[in-house]
């Protein structure tokens, strides 16, 4: 059975063109570590490293790349920035959309007395902006979010969150997981001080791989969560206070890196406009197709917006007559059609989208899924679901 991956908002597949022959190059060759050898291949392999914090630099309109931190994965990058920021007594905004990356840091240092307030969003997942000035207090420090949503990919106006952070001297941190690579993100447009990204979804680059990017100005208020060796100023036991050092203790993911760097060369040559516009199409196809399917919504609910507007390549949908984990399950083992099912790590979502505890049944396409893919998957649930035959 020919498989098909619409599971694009977990990680994406395939990865970009090379990136599995960057990570097998390094790890068969002399797989050396960077920052503590003093030999060529040590120096080519962080020239590599130092220009894909360029790369990155490029890609969200950022012109530090020192500040631009390599970390496993967006949560850890998460966890960085808002373990090291907030102290008792702070109180931070954030969306009712949120995943656990950002929700599950917040909750533990709510025990330490870090405050947090959801700004609350509708039904498809959209904001209420007029609601966010009036939940500021004068200990709040900052607003935190994501740009898109990974249940129903309802993006968030990270402008205008942007300008209220600037108007109200707040930290502006964001959670670009299901968007980076995706959507075009300025951070200096956007005014965010802090920007979170994952190598492995929208970027195309391994597992294992993510950062974040960092304003000059917020590095001294963010306490280092690990501390190690980093290969500098190494006759002291202090962490070194400059960058990227500060953040990048320990030997990072030198062969995920250097195939994330192969991965933004690729994106680098490629119009994501037209690559995000060819996602849309597909998601359009697919909408359009649960709706036609059941236009009287009596077997299929279609969560977040109904339509294009204001989203990224993520569907989700009820099962209203049959179990969704069960659909999910036949989806995959007599389809081939591999989707997430439950929560998403995203109750709050959820909660908010009126599908919590359920949970839907995530779609999600990238650049090379195909329209005959999604035609697959309209037809399996045609066949799964109890429609009059
Ligand atoms: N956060 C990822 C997802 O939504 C893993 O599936």
């Amino acid at each position: 059975m020919k498989k098909i991956y619409l599971d694009q908002a977990s990680t994406a597949s395939p990865k970009a063109p090379h990136v599995a022959d960057a990570v097998y190059q390094y790890l068969s060759g002399i797989p050396v570590n960077v920052g503590r050898g003093g030999y060529q291949e040590a120096y080519s392999a962080e020239e590599i490293i130092y220009d894909t914090r360029e790369q990155l630099c490029r890609l969200f309109h950022f012109s530090q790349p020192r500040n631009v931190i390599f970390t496993p994965n967006i949560t850890t990058s998460l966890n960085i920035l808002l373990k090291g920021l907030l102290r008792p007594g702070d109180h931070v905004l954030v969306s009712s959309m949120e995943h656990n990356a950002v929700m599950r840091p917040l909750t533990q240092l709510r025990a330490g007395g870090v405050r947090f307030d959801r700004i609350p969003c509708s039904r498809t997942g959209d904001p209420d902006l007029s609601s966010v000035k009036d939940m500021l207090r004068p200990e709040t420090k900052a607003i935190v979010c994501l740009h898109a949503s990974n249940v129903c990919g309802t993006i968030l106006p990270i402008h205008a969150l942007g300008q209220i952070c600037r108007e109200h001297h707040l930290c502006f941190i964001l959670d670009t997981a299901q968007t980076a690579g995706i959507l075009p993100i300025d951070m200096e447009d956007c005014c965010i001080d802090a920007l979170a990204f994952t190598g492995h979804k929208g970027l195309r680059g391994p597992q294992g791989t993510g950062g974040f990017l960092i304003r000059d100005e917020l590095i001294s208020r963010i306490t280092p969560l690990l501390s190690g060796g980093t290969g500098s100023i190494s006759h002291t036991e202090e962490i070194p206070d400059f960058m990227p050092d500060r953040f990048e203790p320990g030997t990072p993911n030198i062969p995920g890196i250097l195939g994330l760097h192969t991965a933004l060369d690729d994106l680098e040559k490629q119009d994501m406009a037209k690559r995000f516009r060819y996602e849309m199409e597909l998601t359009g196809y697919f909408l359009n197709g649960l709706r036609t399917l059941d236009p009287h919504g009596k077997h299929i609910r279609i969560i977040g917006h109904r339509h294009t507007d204001n989203r990224c390549a993520v569907v989700s949908i009820q099962t209203l007559s049959e179990d969704m984990a069960k659909i999910a399950f036949l989806l995959d083992s007599e389809y081939g059609i591999m989707t997430r099912v439950g929560l998403h790590c995203a109750p709050a979502a959820h909660r908010t989208l009126g599908t919590y505890p359920a949970g839907t049944i995530r779609f999600s396409f990238g650049p090379e899924n195909t329209f005959d893919e999604l035609d697959t998957a309209l037809a399996a649930l045609r066949e799964l679901l109890p429609f009059p035959k």
